[in-house]
């Protein structure tokens, strides 16, 4: 074995069973180092929107490697691309005139949106907005914040105290956020984190009308509405963001994962106008917060030209034809004895769930599957509710779907 440490790993469990090496990827396949090829069911960590080999993102990151790989933007430092990534990103965020921190990563995203929610109230002279709300089944990253509005119970658990004065509500339930916000007193609320469409904690789209709802009820409340666009960004719902499809006027947007497809890492926050205006005030002095990579320049350049390639191959508009005909495909899934039902038809994210039956019976059953899958070309996860996580690349086309789902059904033939 080797002594790479892998992510959300039982380590001793990859010792024994062995490490499945990926080396190579095209368009929506991978093949591993022994030359077997898989439909990438997942694009990866729902990440690789325009599947793999674009040749011209590698090629705009080389460009920018060789002339300056990145350098510090603290202060009043900068550099083209990053200033053209934040540019590119305002002009398609859902709300006009918003300002774009940028970050590595998802979780740096969701920690520097924490941050700014409760300092946004000590600039606004309200410092007893403190209290954030999250939901059940909600995923917001691995970093101390987000794993402290962990709504997947297990992600939060055997860490020790995290960050405080957290609160958590039903997924589904407007009334469940209105009646949390009143027994606090709306004074002490700063921000309410919300995936559009719940996606680690299980794929779970929203009820009819409960995402207008609870931006109205924060809206009340004066609460900051923190929409979680790590996956929904960039295309997954059929549209730049979920927030524009839902016309939700966040006041804060978290995204990362589809700014650059992945081919480096990257991040941003999205802050509306009002939300930046005291930050950027001539009384605000310096916002102590940033990481070493925040613009990074050849990240900010390889996400340029992946949203080169999103815009000229309308990738948000093929994701929002590509919804039904995913939901289509996997509909017949939810007939086998195996499957509890198949969620999605809610952007290109979908999740066929292993009946609660079979799953109480032997809870080894969704792992096993993903072992079945991957002896039938397809690569996958499971979620951590037992649901195989459906969300290719917004490339994806008939031939490939049909691929992705004979593997999934003789996967579970096979069991
Ligand atoms: C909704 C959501 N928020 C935050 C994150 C954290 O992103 P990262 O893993 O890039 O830190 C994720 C990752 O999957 C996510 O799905």
């Amino acid at each position: 074995m080797s002594t790479f440490w892998h992510a959300f790993a039982d380590m001793h469990a990859v010792e024994t069973g062995g490490e499945l090496v990926v080396d190579r990827g095209e368009g929506v396949h991978v093949w591993d180092e022994d030359g077997t090829r898989y439909v990438d069911a997942t694009a990866a960590l729902w990440y690789c929107n325009v599947g793999y080999g674009r040749e011209e993102i590698a090629e705009a990151a080389h460009r920018q490697l060789s002339k300056l790989p990145a350098y510090s933007t603290f202060g009043n430092l900068s550099n083209r691309p990053a200033i053209e990534l934040a540019e590119r990103v305002g002009s398609l965020a859902p709300v006009e005139g918003s300002k774009v921190f940028l970050t590595s990563g998802g979780s740096d995203s969701i920690d520097t949106a924490t941050k700014m929610a409760r300092r946004y109230w000590q600039l606004l002279g309200k410092p007893e907005r403190t209290m954030l709300i999250t939901r059940e089944h909600a995923y917001h990253g691995m970093h101390v914040a987000g794993t402290s509005l962990a709504g997947i119970t297990a992600n939060a658990a055997g860490h020790g105290p995290l960050v405080g004065d957290v609160v958590k509500v039903a997924w589904d339930s407007p009334a469940a956020l209105r009646e949390v916000i009143e027994r606090a007193g709306a004074e002490r609320v700063a921000a309410f984190f919300c995936e559009p469409v719940i996606g680690a904690g299980g794929v779970f789209a929203p009820p009819e009308g409960y995402l207008p709802e609870v931006r109205a009820i924060c809206r009340e409340a004066g609460a900051l509405f923190v929409a979680d666009e790590v996956i929904t960004g960039f295309g997954r719902t059929g549209d730049w963001f979920a927030s524009s499809r839902w016309q939700l006027e966040p006041d804060v947007l978290t995204c990362a994962k589809g700014i650059t497809s992945g081919y480096l890492p990257m991040g941003a926050v999205i802050a509306a106008p009002w939300v930046a205006e005291p930050f950027w005030g001539a009384d605000a002095g310096m916002w102590r917060h940033g990481y070493t990579y925040s613009g990074h320049a050849a990240a900010a350049a390889a996400a340029l030209a992946n949203l080169d390639v999103m815009e000229r191959e309308g990738l948000p508009k093929r994701a929002l034809e590509l919804e039904r005909d995913l939901a289509e495909a996997l509909a017949p899934l939810a007939d086998h004895p195996l499957v509890g039902e198949v969620r999605s038809g809610t952007g290109v994210l979908s999740a066929v769930q292993v009946d609660a039956d079979v799953l109480a019976s032997d809870p080894a059953t969704p792992a096993r599957l993903v072992g079945a899958c991957r002896q039938h070309g397809i690569l996958t996860r499971a979620l951590g509710i037992g649901a195989l996580q459906i969300s290719p690349a917004l490339v994806i086309d008939p031939i490939e779907l049909g691929e992705l789902v004979r593997g999934i059904s003789g996967a579970l033939d096979s069991l």
